[in-house]
């Protein structure tokens, strides 16, 4: 029996191919390599010491799907696959929707023909509407997203709730993920996001290594402890586990299911920044500059349903989070490319 993983050479998919080969599961990976190298899967065979079924593909390519799953008796699918920088998909809303919604469209196409019914989608906290109360729930209000990238998001679980609404024996789980952070402590596999990174951590790591000069923190003047912004952020070994727990849940329960993947905690920019500086020994140079159009000031989940349902809570803490993106940093400063 094998597990499909979409998008299986990224970051998530990547530290959760290894969680998959360690709870004995079979692991194919589709991947176009748009955003990611093979090299990751490389090292997902060193650290495990298990293969991993490689094809180099665009899940939006039919034939390619059809390949795939006629090789490979696949009983489950987890899809990765997509594009996810805001930033981006403001300047280019079509290469967004096209990417993220017609790959979401064509698995479930395949998976049906294939009559594969277990799908486990990667969603984001990002579909929550802004304006609601803190911690998020599943059941806050979704929608009036700020960006494509989320209405994608938003659009693709809506698109899995009728598959499964109109297809009895097609069950998912719609996985809301708020900030993976860290890399597995092997330090072999972690965050290589391509260009400027938008994210939090992969711009302290890339300081601390030194190819960035500072970090700009995005306005202190929010109404949080430190005025900075806070998140809910967490180890991404630990939302790679989640998914294991997620295939193990769809073994036994029809339907959608929809979770949030936290720790129910929020920290600053600040405390980020201090916290990676103490357990790592280097500095973190950083300058306060504007606000970033669109952030919220607090953001964290209510992870209760999962560590309910899923039986999963996370278990790695902030200064993990901090010591093993250092560890991924400093032994690849240019990522994978080193
Ligand atoms: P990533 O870019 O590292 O991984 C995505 C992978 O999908 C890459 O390897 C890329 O090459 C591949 N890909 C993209 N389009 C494809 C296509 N059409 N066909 C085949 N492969 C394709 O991103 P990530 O951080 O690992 O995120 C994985 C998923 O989780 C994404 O869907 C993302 O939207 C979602 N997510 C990420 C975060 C986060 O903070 N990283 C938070 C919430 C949700
Ligand atoms: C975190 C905090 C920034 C960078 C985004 C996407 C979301 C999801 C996760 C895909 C904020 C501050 C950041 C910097 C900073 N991705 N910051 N300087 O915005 O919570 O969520 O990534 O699904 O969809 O929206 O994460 O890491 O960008 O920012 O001060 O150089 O760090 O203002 O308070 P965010 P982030």
């Amino acid at each position: 029996m094998a597990v499909l993983v979409t998008g299986g050479a990224g970051y998530i998919g990547s530290h959760t191919c290894v969680e998959l080969l360690n709870a004995g599961y079979d692991v194919v990976v589709a991947d176009n390599l748009s955003n990611s190298s093979e090299v990751s899967l490389q090292r997902v065979e060193q650290i495990t010491g298990k293969p991993v079924a490689f094809y180099r593909a665009d899940v939006r390519d039919a034939s390619k799907l059809d390949e795939i799953f006629e090789r490979h008796d696949i009983r489950q699918v987890i899809h990765f696959a997509g594009f996810k920088a805001v930033g981006e998909s403001v300047a280019k809303p079509l290469m967004y929707y096209r990417n993220n919604l017609d790959s979401t469209i064509g698995l479930c196409e395949a998976m049906l023909r294939h009559k594969v019914g277990e799908l486990v989608f990667s969603s984001s906290a990002t579909v929550y509407s802004p304006g609601n109360t803190m911690p998020l729930s599943e059941t806050s209000s979704t929608g009036n997203c700020t960006h494509p990238y989320g209405w994608t998001k938003f659009m693709c679980e809506e698109i899995i709730m009728d598959v499964v609404r109109a297809h009895k024996g097609f069950s998912a789980a719609l996985l809301r993920y708020f900030n993976p952070v860290g890399a597995h402590p092997s330090g072999l596999i972690g965050e290589d996001p391509s260009g400027i990174p938008n994210n939090l951590m992969p711009f302290i790591s890339q300081t601390a290594v030194g190819r960035r000069k500072e970090l700009s923190v995005f306005g202190d003047d929010y109404d949080t402890p430190d005025g900075t912004g806070v998140r809910d952020y967490l180890h991404v070994v630990d939302l790679a586990k989640g998914h294991v727990s997620a295939i193990r849940y769809l073994d036994d329960h029809d339907g959608v299911h929809i979770f949030n993947l936290g720790t129910g905690r929020g920290t600053s920019v600040l405390e980020m920044v201090r916290t990676f500086e103490k357990v790592n020994h280097v500095p973190v140079p950083y300058r306060i500059t504007d606000r970033r159009p669109g952030d919220l000031a607090t953001v964290y989940a209510d992870p209760s349903k999962s560590n309910r349902e899923l039986h999963w809570k996370t278990e790695l803490d902030l200064e993990d989070m901090c010591c093993d993106s250092w560890n991924w940093q400093s032994s690849n400063p240019n990522g994978y490319e080193s």
